[in-house]
């Protein structure tokens, strides 16, 4: 048998123990699948007494991540540190540059440097895989390199953040407002202590803007995605909604268009109740690609946790125990384009609007005279008199049909203004049948 592959692991968090414990209790069967054994010959984390779980006696001791990339005892450096600047980032740097492969879990460090780091794994001929960092335990990464690789992408969607979609969901079911769920999440554990990443949607972003890379073979560019969190939905927004046939859902969407540019985006959106992303439920992920011979595909499964994640990140060290390397956004560099961005105030697409209009004859032909001056065209629209406010105020919901951005923002500039309309209007795009 060939000598084992030597792992290094830095970061030994819940991904980091969790990949210790599969590594451990899966041994025998991934050296048979690999043709070789795979051991933990080197660990960087803070502390050294606490158990992890699994043993981490034959294991050498780093304090310092760089030191422990550019060591002779590792073949590959398994990055669980996050960030994308930092240690996390040099040590990755200095493995590549000494040549060794790199795993991470890391969406934000690949999301920034991604071109660079992958510039450097090329060089070196070594690999960079990140499984792990987009949609935690669903292969869609794998899914995109090799099962569809016959067809041409022309949209990859998402439900990319677990916490979001979990707050959502509790939502629906509750009728409780964000603040609430949100604080509930953290108590629980399941939304961070600062969940500002999750629910603004940056989080989703990092993954959409790889995702993006590797469906349209461009270099990642996070600068580009254009993000909105769910701060602002309300429970009301939701009811509505499902009135309407539709649930709001955190989407991460990519899309080419005909002239080859690039739109990417995370925003809520408002999803039919019938499309496959509608039913995803909980810190569930999903992922759906359209295009080329294939049709559609959807991939569901779980985004985060400590099984998930680390089964990924094991996938990943399997992959190069194998001997398999692949580019890491499966085109080699030099053929991966700049993506020419579609601007967000180009997009066209139906919009859900609520706003709150003066409770009086004529209100709402006023209402709808604005929107037609400004170009929007009104395909359903509902007044709720039952839940209207100090006896002067009553929710007005309408869906428009399909309208460019720049309109639907001038009708809201027109809207805001008018003197029976109270409040800033609430604005959501409707995405998918
Ligand atoms: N915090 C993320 C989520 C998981 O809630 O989906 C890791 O990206």
């Amino acid at each position: 048998m060939t000598s084992p592959l030597r792992i290094g692991l830095a970061g030994l968090g819940t991904v980091g123990g969790g990949v210790g414990k599969q590594l451990e209790s899966e041994g025998a069967r991934l050296a048979a699948v690999s043709g070789r054994a795979i051991e933990i010959t080197a660990i960087c984390a803070r502390d050294r007494s606490k158990d992890r779980g699994f043993d981490i006696s034959g294991a050498k001791w780093f304090d310092d991540p760089v030191e422990m990339a550019k060591s002779d005892d590792i073949d590959v450096f398994v990055e669980l540190v996050g960030g994308s600047d930092g240690s996390a980032k040099s040590a990755v740097e200095a493995a590549l540059s000494a040549g060794k492969h790199v795993v991470t879990a890391n969406k934000a460090l690949v999301a920034h440097h991604g071109a660079a780091l992958a510039a450097m794994a090329e060089k070196g001929n070594a690999a960079l895989n990140y499984e792990a960092a987009v949609a935690g335990g669903i292969p869609i990464i794998k899914a995109m390199r090799e099962g569809l690789i016959a067809n041409k992408i022309t949209q990859v969607s998402g439900i990319l953040n677990g916490t979001c979609n979990y707050i959502l969901t509790e939502m629906e079911e509750t009728g409780a407002d964000f603040a609430d769920v949100l604080s509930d999440a953290q108590k629980l554990g399941y939304a961070e202590a600062d969940p500002s990443f999750d629910v603004g949607g940056t989080d989703a972003a990092h993954k959409l803007a790889i995702l993006s890379s590797l469906a349209f073979g461009t270099e990642v560019d996070f600068s580009s995605v254009y993000v909105e969190g769910i701060e602002a939905v309300t429970a009301a927004d939701i009811r509505f909604a499902a009135e309407f046939g539709y649930r709001i859902k955190l989407l991460g969407t990519a899309v080419r268009n005909e002239q080859g540019a690039i739109e990417q985006r995370v925003h809520p959106a408002l999803v039919a109740h019938s499309a496959p992303l509608a039913s995803v439920s909980g810190v569930t992920n999903a992922v759906s690609v359209d295009g080329g011979y294939v049709g559609n595909v959807v991939l569901t499964g779980p985004g985060a946790g400590e099984g998930p994640t680390a089964s990924a990140v094991v996938a990943d060290i399997v992959d190069i125990a194998r001997g398999i390397t692949f580019p890491p956004f499966i085109l080699p560099q030099s053929q991966l384009s700049a993506a020419e961005t579609v601007d967000m105030s180009d997009y066209s697409g139906a919009y859900y609007l609520r706003l709150e209009a003066a409770d009086r004859a004529g209100s709402m032909a006023e209402v709808t005279k604005a929107l037609a001056a400004a170009d929007v065209s009104i395909e359903r629209i509902m007044q709720r008199p039952d839940q209207g406010r100090d006896g002067k105020w009553l929710p007005v919901v309408l869906i428009t049909h399909e309208t460019h951005e720049a309109t639907m923002r001038r009708a809201l500039g027109l809207l805001s203004e008018h003197a029976d309309v109270v409040s800033t209007p609430v604005v959501i795009r409707i995405q998918g049948s």
